[in-house]
C-alpha cells in the first residue's frame, strides 16, 4: 500500500494504475462502515484509492472541525488489512491554497434537511469531491447510504457537470443495536451511546407503518417524532419523508420514500435514514 500526500505526486503516478480505478473518499477515523465501502471497491475495481482528508470547508464555524477525531496510523492499518492500493492524504494547504476561490454549488437538493441545519456544508462536500475526482480520476466512487443526502448531491453533480465516473451507494453498516456506525459516535458517553439506539428504533417504526400499508408521510413523521420523544437524552432536529432522488418532502409515499432524521444526543448530532418501500 502506498501512502501519498502530494497532489503532483499522485497525478504523476495515476497513469500506471490498472483500470478500473475505485475511489473511496473519507475523513478518516475509519470504522466498519468505511471498510464496507472499501470492500465493495475492492470487489469491483482493479486499483482502490482511499482518500483521508478532514475537509475544513464542509464544517460550519460553530461545528466540530477542530475536534473531529483523527487516528491516521490506525486508519492505515485497517486499510492495509482491506487490501487498499493507494492512500491519498493531502495537506490542507495543497487542497486549499490561500487564494482558493472556486466552488461547486448543487442547488435544489441542498435546500432542506442537512443543508438547512448546516449552511454551506454541501458546497464544501461537492467542491472537495469534485477536486478529488479531478486529482484521482476514478472510474467509480463509493459513498455510504448513511449520508443519503450527500449521495444525492454527488450523484446530481456528476450528472449535471458530465463528470466521467459512476457513483456507487453502499448500504449503511450498523452496530448490533442498529445505531449507524459513525466517526461521531466516539463523542457519546455511555448513557448517550445507549440512548442513541432510539434513532434506529424510530426508523424501524416508520418502516413497519409503511409495511402495514400507511402512505401518509405526516402520520409516519409524527410517530417517528413520538419515538424520539420517549428518550430523555434525545432532541429531534428534523424528521421527514423525502423522495430519495430529489430529496423533496413528500406528503404521500408512492413507490418509495426515504425516512430521514437528525437527532441531538447531548451535544452530538447524529443522522440516519431508512428506505420505505412497498
Ligand atoms: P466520512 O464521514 O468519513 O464518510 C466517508 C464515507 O463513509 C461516506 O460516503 C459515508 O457515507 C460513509 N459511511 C460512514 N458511515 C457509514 C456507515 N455506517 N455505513 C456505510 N457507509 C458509511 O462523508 C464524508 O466523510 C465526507 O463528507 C466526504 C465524502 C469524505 C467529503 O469530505
Amino acid at each position: 500500500m502506498d501512502v501519498i500526500s502530494g497532489i503532483p505526486e499522485l497525478t504523476a503516478r495515476r497513469a500506471a494504475w490498472a483500470r478500473p480505478v475505485g475511489l473511496v473518499p473519507t475523513m478518516g477515523y475509519l470504522h466498519q462502515g468505511h471498510a464496507q465501502l472499501v470492500r465493495m471497491a475492492r470487489q469491483q475495481t482493479a486499483t482502490v484509492v482511499v482518500s483521508i482528508f478532514v475537509n475544513p470547508t464542509q464544517f460550519g464555524p460553530a461545528e466540530d472541525f477542530g475536534r473531529y477525531p483523527r487516528a491516521f496510523e490506525r486508519d492505515l492499518d485497517l486499510l492495509r488489512s482491506e487490501g487498499v492500493d493507494i492512500v491519498f492524504a493531502p495537506p490542507p494547504v495543497e487542497m486549499y491554497p490561500p487564494d482558493f476561490s472556486s466552488w461547486v454549488e448543487v442547488e435544489e437538493i441542498t435546500s432542506g434537511l442537512e443543508a438547512a441545519s448546516r449552511p454551506g456544508h454541501f458546497r464544501g462536500v461537492a467542491t472537495v469531491c469534485n477536486k478529488l475526482f479531478n486529482i484521482v480520476d476514478p472510474d467509480r466512487s463509493y459513498f455510504g447510504q448513511k449520508d443519503a443526502q450527500q449521495v444525492a448531491v454527488i450523484t446530481r453533480m456528476v450528472r449535471d457537470l458530465n463528470m466521467n465516473l459512476e457513483v456507487v451507494m453502499v448500504p449503511t453498516v450498523r452496530e448490533p443495536d442498529g445505531l449507524a456506525m459513525s466517526s461521531r459516535n466516539s463523542y457519546l458517553n455511555e448513557q448517550e451511546r445507549a440512548a442513541a439506539g432510539v434513532l434506529y428504533r424510530a426508523l424501524m417504526v416508520a418502516r413497519e407503518m409503511r409495511r402495514e400499508g400507511c402512505r401518509d408521510a405526516g402520520a409516519i413523521v409524527r410517530r417517528v417524532a413520538g419515538v424520539i420523544g420517549t428518550e430523555p437524552l434525545a432532541a429531534l432536529d428534523y424528521a421527514s419523508v423525502v423522495d430519495p432522488v430529489s430529496f423533496r418532502a413528500v406528503e404521500s409515499i408512492e413507490s418509495a420514500g426515504l425516512a430521514v432524521l437528525a437527532v441531538r444526543i447531548g451535544s452530538t448530532r447524529l443522522i440516519d435514514n431508512m428506505l420505505l418501500e412497498d
